[in-house]
């Protein structure tokens, strides 16, 4: 019955967790409607052959011979159809919210991948450090969040076959998550107009066994450190290690690009607040009003930092959109959100490039 309906309404195959449930609704409001349709067409024959002109009905006569008084209206039929179709559309929209919750709500031990999107294409940037452009592998049988991000206009992320969308917007973030049910290759596309390469701007979902997964990230490039506006081939001190876990790239971009010349890593205050203890952190407003300072105030702020303005900070900031690559701003929230889960010792000194390097996670451990 899936199969069938789900051919009939040429609706692509099933690849997600949620993908049949949210189908099951599709169908039941697709028939549902189809049969009041049938109903209401039915109706009309009806009503057009019973009261067609020609056909006269003479009133029926009382016994005295005389015309039955008329009854006043009850609306019984009128009331019960009105209540049901009320009740219906309740039923629908009950089960439309809470899929719609549980599509907002990751689950806590997903895998947070980071895509970056651009004209025309999709940037992705994994935990482990890796990159990789126009494919996104996941593992099967694990949910998988994405972190997705514009470096210009709106995009949308779209994978039909997982039956989920989402706006992907400059100077913010937004998230997806699934749950690949078997490995194959699933294609995206862009579900938002965003100028003349949008038809073009595709990738594609390479959903892998555990051990495929691991094996394809090993041989993927890094997330760059440089660029996309300073590119000299070697930067004294931050050639990319090999094995760099997202966090530890992000503290070479922050290297890099001068972040930790305003902000600390070793929790005293300077310029900008220090990185220690932000993520997650209630942040207190010039306003007067508070924000929590999760993925999204955190990119908020690196993009355009006069949005909300930590208070106790002078508005100095440079604004980031447009000079971050893909990948680079997950890179620095991986790295604010490992300096927050592991606090270096309080008062300890910037610790010097040649210095020994705090302990950041390998490639492959989680960074909560
Ligand atoms: Cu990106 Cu349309």
């Amino acid at each position: 019955m899936n199969e069938l309906l789900r051919r009939m309404l040429f609706l692509p195959g099933q690849g997600s967790s949620m993908a049949r449930e949210i189908d099951y609704l599709h169908y039941s409001v697709i028939l549902i409607t189809l049969a009041g349709a049938l109903g209401v067409s039915a109706a009309a024959a009806f009503f057009i052959l019973r009261y067609r002109k020609g056909r006269k009905r003479r009133p029926e006569l009382s016994p005295e011979g005389k015309a039955p008084e008329p009854r006043a209206p009850v609306y019984r039929v009128e009331v019960a159809l009105g209540a049901s179709i009320l009740a219906l559309f309740v039923v629908w929209w009950v089960v439309g919210y809470h899929q719609f919750v549980r599509l907002e709500t990751p689950p806590p031990d997903s895998i947070e991948i980071y895509v970056s999107g651009k004209q025309w294409m999709w940037n992705v940037a994994y935990p482990n450090g890796r990159s990789s452009k126009g494919e996104v592998f996941v593992p099967v049988g694990r949910p998988v969040k994405l972190v997705l991000s514009s470096r210009d206009v709106i995009h949308s992320f779209f994978v039909p076959e997982f039956r989920v969308k989402k706006d992907v917007i400059p100077g913010r973030t937004t998230t997806l998550w699934f749950e690949a049910l078997k490995p194959g290759r699933y294609p995206t596309f862009c579900a938002e107009y965003c100028g003349e390469g949008h038809s073009t701007m595709r990738a594609t979902i390479v959903a892998l066994s555990d051990a495929e997964y691991a094996e394809a990230l090993e041989e993927l490039p890094s997330v760059e450190i440089e660029g996309p506006v300073y590119r000299e081939p070697e930067v004294a001190g931050i050639a990319p290690r090999k094995r760099l876990s997202l966090a530890e790239v992000g503290e070479m971009v922050a290297v890099e690009k001068g972040c930790i010349r305003c902000h600390t890593a070793d929790g005293s205050p300077h310029i900008g607040p220090t990185w220690v203890g932000m993520y997650g952190a209630r942040v207190n407003l010039v306003d007067g009003g508070q924000v929590t300072a999760d993925v999204a105030y955190l990119t908020e702020s690196m993009m355009d930092p006069r949005a909300k303005i930590h208070a106790g900070f002078e508005p100095v900031m440079p604004a980031y959109q447009g000079l971050l690559e893909a990948g680079q701003v997950g890179a620095l929230l991986e790295y604010i959100r490992w300096l927050t889960a592991n606090p270096p010792p309080m008062a300890a000194p910037l610790a010097p490039r040649d210095a020994p390097p705090i302990r950041l996670p390998v490639a492959g451990e989680t960074t909560r």
